[in-house]
Parts: C-alpha cells; sequence; structure tokens
C-alpha cells in the first residue's frame, strides 16, 4: 500500500478528546492515518469515513478492518456530509476531523497528474467521476481566470507571463500533458526564478489543483454544516496546508465563538447579549514541531484549528 504520513497525529488525538462510545467522522480518510488512530479509541462507538477518492476507500479498508469493524466507509464529496450521515440516521457526533489538500499516493501515483515530477496527462481530480479536470481548465480558461487562479491560489509571482504562455501555446496546440505544462511554465519565468530552489512549477500546479477540485467552495459550503453536526462537547478539527483555507476556518470558528450582541460604543447591552455555541479549544493555531517537519516536509505548512461545542441551538 502506497504510505501517507498522517500530519500531527497526537496533536489531532489529544484535541478530539475521544470518547469511547462516541460518533466520529473523518472527512478526508485518504489512507486512514488519523482514521485508524480514532477507530482504535472508540470500542463502543462508530466512525463514518469519506473521501471522494474511490482509491481511498478502497486501500484503507483492510486496514481499518484488522483494528474493528465498527466503521462505515462512505465515498462522497464531504460537502454531503450531513445529508449522508442521515441516511444512517446520524444526526449529532461526538467529533469530526477535516484534514484537507491532497494525500501523499495521490501526489505519488505517476498516472493521476497531481505532480510536476511525472509526465502524465493533465488530470489533478481527487474524484475521477467529476466532469472539470486541469486538461479543460489548461485549455479552455481565459487568460484574466488563469491569471487569478495563479495568483490567489497559488501565490505565483509570475501568474501573468505563466497564463499569457499558456494562451499563446494553444494556439497551436492542445496542451496534453504535466510535463508540457512544466515546459511552459520554465519558459515564462526569468532565470533567476529557476535559479532559487524548489521546482518552478509548484505553485502553479498547486493553483490547477485547487481549482480542479474547487477545494476552498467545498470546504467554505461544509463549515457550517461541520460545526451543527455537532453534539454538546462535540468537537471539530481541522488541519489546512493554505493560507486561504486557513483564513476561512479561522473566521468560521471566531463568528460562532464570539459573544453576540448589539455593541451601543464599547458596552454591549446585557438584555441583548448572546452566548457563543462554541468555544475555541485553541487559541493560536496548532502547527507541526520541527522534529516533524524534518521527518516528512509534508506537514511544513499545515495549521491545525479546534473547536468545541458548548450549547445547543434551543433557547
Ligand atoms: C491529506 S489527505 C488525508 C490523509 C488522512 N488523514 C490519512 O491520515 O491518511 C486528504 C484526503 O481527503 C480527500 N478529500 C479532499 N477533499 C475532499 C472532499 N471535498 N470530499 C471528500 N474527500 C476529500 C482526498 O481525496 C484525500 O484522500
Amino acid at each position: 500500500m502506497e504510505k501517507h504520513i498522517p500530519v500531527m497525529l497526537n496533536e489531532v488525538i489529544e484535541n478530539l478528546n475521544i470518547k469511547e462510545n462516541g460518533l466520529y467522522v473523518d472527512c478526508t480518510l485518504g489512507r486512514g492515518g488519523h482514521a485508524s488512530e480514532i477507530l482504535k479509541r472508540i470500542p463502543l462507538g462508530h466512525l463514518y469515513a469519506f473521501d471522494q477518492d474511490i482509491k481511498a476507500i478502497q486501500e484503507s479498508r483492510p486496514l481499518l478492518k484488522s483494528i474493528a469493524d465498527n466503521f462505515t466507509l462512505i465515498h462522497a464529496n464531504f460537502v454531503n456530509v450531513k445529508e449522508k450521515l442521515n441516511e444512517f440516521g446520524v444526526k449529532k457526533v461526538a467529533g469530526i476531523l477535516m484534514d484537507l489538500g491532497v494525500s501523499s499516493p495521490q501526489f505519488d501515483d505517476g498516472e493521476r497528474g497531481f505532480s510536476y515530477r511525472y509526465d502524465a496527462r493533465l488530470d489533478m481530480r481527487m474524484d475521477q467521476n467529476n466532469n472539470l479536470d486541469a486538461h479543460y481548465i489548461v485549455n479552455n480558461y481565459s487568460l484574466e481566470k488563469l491569471v487569478r487562479i495563479f495568483r490567489d491560489y497559488g501565490e505565483e509571482k509570475y501568474a501573468y507571463n505563466i497564463a499569457k504562455s499558456i494562451i499563446k501555446e494553444r494556439e497551436t496546440k492542445t496542451i496534453n500533458t504535466t510535463f508540457e505544462l512544466v515546459d511552459i511554465i520554465k519558459k515564462s519565468l526569468p532565470y533567476k526564478e529557476l535559479a532559487k530552489k524548489g521546482h518552478p512549477a509548484k505553485q502553479a500546479f498547486q493553483a490547477l489543483r485547487i481549482e480542479t477540485n474547487h477545494e476552498l467552495d467545498y470546504l467554505n459550503n461544509t463549515l457550517k454544516d461541520a460545526l451543527e453536526l455537532l453534539a454538546i462537547n462535540g468537537r471539530l478539527a481541522i488541519i489546512t496546508f493554505h493560507s486561504l483555507e486557513d483564513r476561512m476556518v479561522k473566521k468560521a470558528f471566531k463568528s460562532v465563538s464570539e459573544i453576540e450582541g448589539t455593541r451601543h460604543g464599547p458596552i454591549l447591552l446585557p438584555s441583548e447579549v448572546r452566548k457563543p455555541k462554541y468555544r475555541l479549544v485553541n487559541h493560536q493555531v496548532i502547527i507541526p514541531s520541527a522534529e516533524e517537519v524534518q521527518n516528512n516536509p509534508r506537514a511544513q505548512s499545515a495549521k491545525l484549528r479546534v473547536i468545541e461545542r458548548t450549547e445547543n441551538d434551543e433557547r
């Protein structure tokens, strides 16, 4: 089985504060690294694990089976977490984990087109049933749209140059493969950029992957449901790998954990003050230790935030 090293495993397990009879949800099963540690701790509970990549489901099943039987694997996008859990009669859960982005096996599978290191058709779909792939984006999106994607999702300084070169190349031929795209990117960058450490196509590839899988939209559309699914004392832990994702999570967590009320100048009117229904478990974002980053460079940009439900909807 291809390996994926789970990021901040101890921190996640500790902060989920797992109850042995609890219902838990792993929205991003991957190769089951976090899921198996959760499963080991819930002999009287149940684990529901989602992944939109069928391979993640197939490959993780034997691993989880070797631990226990009290789990259900769901091949679906986590944006449907609430409806899917409802189908199993589950309305509230004790904990939810989201470990965003791609897994190492997806990245390292030369045929899936995620990586600039392997020559493959431009694909990058986590869910291979989806219609939109990187090939379509590269060959059809407008200059403006490509610039925005490379700039916003890739924080690519040369977004315009790369997008312009893609459009130019498209005038004569279709851009089919990862290596063709790498060549175009390399030709778009000044020499001083090419001489820098790190692969010159890294940011542009990341940007295309985020767009192909609508990663920010799905996260944004899931946060509210995930928060609502928590039972009292239930916790939601989210690991992000991108500053835009982290900002989204931080903002969502902040808005539900702050005291609400009408402000009259600096004063909150007591009659109108509403206690928040959630509390931040950690006020500071949690990042991996230097040792973890050394052993697993993929953990480098990871950020973990955890929130706990303290009140019900009913007042
Ligand atoms: C970083 S990996 C998770 C690794 C996992 N925690 C482990 O320890 O093996 C992210 C996984 O989430 C899946 N994924 C990403 N976005 C998703 C979404 N919107 N819905 C369902 N699965 C998603 C990917 O296919 C990938 O397998």
